[in-house]
């Protein structure tokens, strides 16, 4: 266990300048964030900073900016959305490496706000070099990890600075995923049910292995499920299969025995797109120059019975191709099949990236226990790796 930022004593952080590093890697086009799911499951920790005189600088990263500044990469357009939520003023650090830096965060009141420019603007970030870890401690007198989301990622602003500037705690947010993901996987409550989907099964391998001896079954759909379909000997047209993957997914079918539910069939298409003809046909009868891209209402029941039953849920992946309707039927069955099984006490938890995407365009994220704000720091963990964000923190 990690030592939180609700162990500190609250008295003694008056005054005190807190460096908190969130994950404001949030979808912006044209200049506006159009998804503040991360900025509100920030907001716990900023407020109670906020509201025991802390003076508080955000860190974040945003975007894959390659090789130093870049407007396009810019944080500025998280600052209104911010002040607006808060209801109060946002200074901005346009470099937060700077002298001045340090300066301006020694000027801020008691309860003041400031958020730094993208950490990704700086080669030492993702190098986690030493030198700018030491350059963005200066702006803390503690630090509070609260981006899970990047968690996985060994940082100077989310790993190198944790050892050096201390306290070095978990924020709130961090907290609750650490909570909900870990209790999950060390102690759910039975039957326990993985969903699984998304195009590859290359990038699910690891999960597949980490969840198979803890879950009572694996539901697996998307396009993934078509390498497993070719394994088992059936024609998969057009179907996306990763060729190099199917021996291992043979193996996993003979390893993992009836814990592995595939699908028992799929809408196929000739191609993608809007409103394009689609068949609904039993795995063992897809056409040649047809392919799956969402599994069928047959499995959408299957799946359903079996998540309703359910004690703990773990979805983690589409199981079609939700951006294009009408291959978003499966995806929304599923959706609909948690917060069912959360009604009825069930814990129901979604990775991050593509589900807690369908999730929210179903408009069922708050019947979920627990939406992750991480994708892959989210599927890391699960995986059993050690996140370097939270090992650098100080232990409880
Ligand atoms: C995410 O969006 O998953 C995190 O912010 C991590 O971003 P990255 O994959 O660019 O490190």
């Amino acid at each position: 266990m990690k030592r939180s930022l609700a162990q500190l004593d609250g008295a003694r952080l008056d005054g005190q300048r807190a460096l908190v590093r969130v994950d404001f890697n949030v979808p912006v086009k044209d200049g506006l964030v159009t998804d503040d799911t991360r900025l509100l499951a920030a907001l716990p920790t900023i407020r109670y900073l906020r509201e025991k005189g802390a003076r508080v600088v955000l860190l974040s990263h945003f975007g894959r900016p390659k090789g130093g500044p870049d407007p396009k990469y810019s944080l500025k357009p998280v600052i209104r959305p911010l002040e607006a939520l808060l209801g109060s003023p946002v200074a901005f650090i346009d470099d937060p490496a700077g002298d001045a830096a340090v300066a301006a965060t020694r000027r801020m009141t008691r309860g003041a706000l400031a958020l730094a420019e993208n950490t990704r603007f700086y080669l030492g970030e993702e190098t986690n070099d030493p030198e700018l870890a030491r350059r963005l401690a200066l702006l803390g007198d503690f630090y509070v990890n609260d981006a899970f989301g990047s968690a996985h990622r060994a940082h100077a602003s989310t790993e190198g600075v944790a050892h050096l500037l201390k306290p070095a705690v978990s924020g709130f947010l961090m907290e609750k995923e650490l909570q909900y993901l870990g209790a999950a996987i060390a102690n759910p409550k039975r039957p326990f049910v993985a969903v699984l989907g998304g195009a590859k099964v290359s990038g699910k391998i690891d999960l597949i292995q980490a969840l198979l001896p803890k879950v009572d079954a694996i539901l697996i759909g998307g396009a993934m499920a078509c390498t497993f379909f070719r394994a088992m000997g059936l024609e998969t047209g057009r179907s996306l299969v990763e060729e190099d993957r199917v021996a291992l997914a043979k193996e996993l079918l003979e390893v993992a025995g009836e814990k592995l539910v595939l699908p028992k069939g799929g809408v196929i298409a000739p191609e993608l797109r809007e409103g394009v003809t689609t068949m609904t046909v039993p795995r063992d009868k897809i056409p040649a120059g047809w392919a799956v891209f969402d599994i069928d209402p047959a499995t959408g029941l299957d799946f359903q019975k079996r998540i309703v039953a359910a004690g703990t849920v773990l979805w983690n992946g589409p199981m079609g191709v939700f951006e294009t309707p009408p291959f978003d039927s499966g995806t929304r069955a599923i959706a609909r099949a948690l917060a069912e099984a959360s009604a009825s006490g069930a814990v129901t938890i979604v990775g991050g990236g593509d589900s807690a995407a369908a999730v929210a365009q179903a408009g069922l994220a708050d019947r979920m226990s627990h939406v992750s704000t991480g994708g892959g720091a989210s599927l890391e963990f699960l995986e059993g790796k050690v996140l370097p964000g939270v090992a650098a923190l100080d232990d409880a």
